[in-house]
């Protein structure tokens, strides 16, 4: 009789043994946790696209980093739901504005805190594209100075990383000059370098209230059928000093990851996007998966393609499911 000599599942037998050869684990220092912030007070109100998440006014979010400090989460990215919105971005770039008087309230109750602060002018637009415009263009290059200007003004607020989400061409130079200039030289610049046009931001977009008023964004948003062009943009990005690069949204687009991995000697960051984080909660509340396993399994699988660093929805509930079980 032929016995197989090799037995993989030698090595599955218990739980134990299987926990001693896991390739691949996770850890509530792998997340950033993102955060919308609205005006107002004692304000947390339900996105409904995106169970669990909340747009908070700055004291509610202050008291959320509670927990997200108790859980051992050493991050989250700040993302602005203001009330004024204008063809200019003119509260975007204000030292007193929402986002800065957040970092401010942040880093006063939680100095070790890593306060990373979205750069991108769409929540502040009223027409809702990342940059200015003329007519239906989205200009670049105008777009870059407030960019600038609002990285530097999340610095002095207190930012730790500032991350520019827009995709123009040449921002994280522009930023970096600024940074520099303004004698930050020490904030770093986490990138959103693949960013792809994706129909995976659609809860977001209701969480931001950023939705484009007309078009869409695959002018400056990358076509999600490109490899090679994403690896482009990447050192790109490093050739303009980021810190940190990133592959967004992360499912469909794995590969990515891993090329970028391989490619580069930076950390790299993936964006588990609100429609990825949507999607979960649908299926789960309809009893079709269950929602604590396909997030672990989706989160590991994020990591094991290559992402140093997640932004998720889910970084919460996952750390909380990993104080049990790590
Ligand atoms: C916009 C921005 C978007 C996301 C992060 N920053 C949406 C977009 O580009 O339309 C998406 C995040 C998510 O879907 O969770 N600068």
């Amino acid at each position: 009789m032929p016995f197989p000599a090799e037995r993989p599942r030698r090595l599955r037998a218990t739980p134990t043994l299987r926990r001693m050869v896991r390739e691949t684990t996770l850890s509530p220092n792998d997340f950033i946790y993102p955060l919308f912030i609205t005006e107002g007070e004692k304000v947390r109100k339900p996105v409904s696209s995106m169970p669990e998440v909340f747009q908070l006014s700055i004291d509610e979010a202050v008291k959320e980093l509670a927990e997200v400090v108790d859980l051992g989460i050493p991050a989250i990215d700040l993302f602005g739901v203001p009330k004024e919105k204008d063809l200019h971005g003119v509260h975007a770039v204000d030292d007193n504005g929402l986002i800065q008087r957040c970092i401010r309230a942040m880093k006063d109750k939680y100095p070790d805190l890593v306060v990373m602060t979205d750069v991108c002018l769409c929540e502040w637009l009223s027409h809702g594209h990342c940059g200015l415009v003329q007519g239906e263009q989205i200009l670049n290059d105008p777009t870059l100075d407030v960019l600038s200007h609002m990285a530097v003004s999340h610095a002095k607020a207190g930012a730790d990383i500032v991350s520019p989400s827009d995709m123009m061409d040449g921002r994280v130079g522009a930023i970096r000059a600024a940074l520099d200039s303004a004698g930050f030289t020490n904030t770093p610049i986490m990138a959103y370098s693949a960013k792809f046009a994706s129909a995976f931001y659609g809860p977001f977009r209701e969480a931001a209230e950023g939705a484009p008023q007309f078009g869409d964004r695959t002018t400056y948003q990358m076509d999600p059928a490109n490899a090679r062009e994403a690896l482009k943009e990447v050192l790109q990005d490093l050739a303009e000093a980021a810190d940190i690069v990133m592959v967004k949204p992360a499912l469909p687009y794995l590969d990515i990851i891993r090329q970028v991995r391989d490619a580069v000697n930076v950390p790299v960051a993936a964006y588990n996007v609100s429609g990825e984080y949507a999607m979960l909660w649908a299926a789960a509340r309809n009893g079709w998966i269950d929602l604590d396993r396909a997030m672990m399994e989706v989160l590991t699988g994020i990591k094991r393609a290559g992402a140093d660093l997640m932004l998720t929805y889910f970084a919460k509930r996952a750390s909380r499911l990993l104080r049990i079980q790590p």
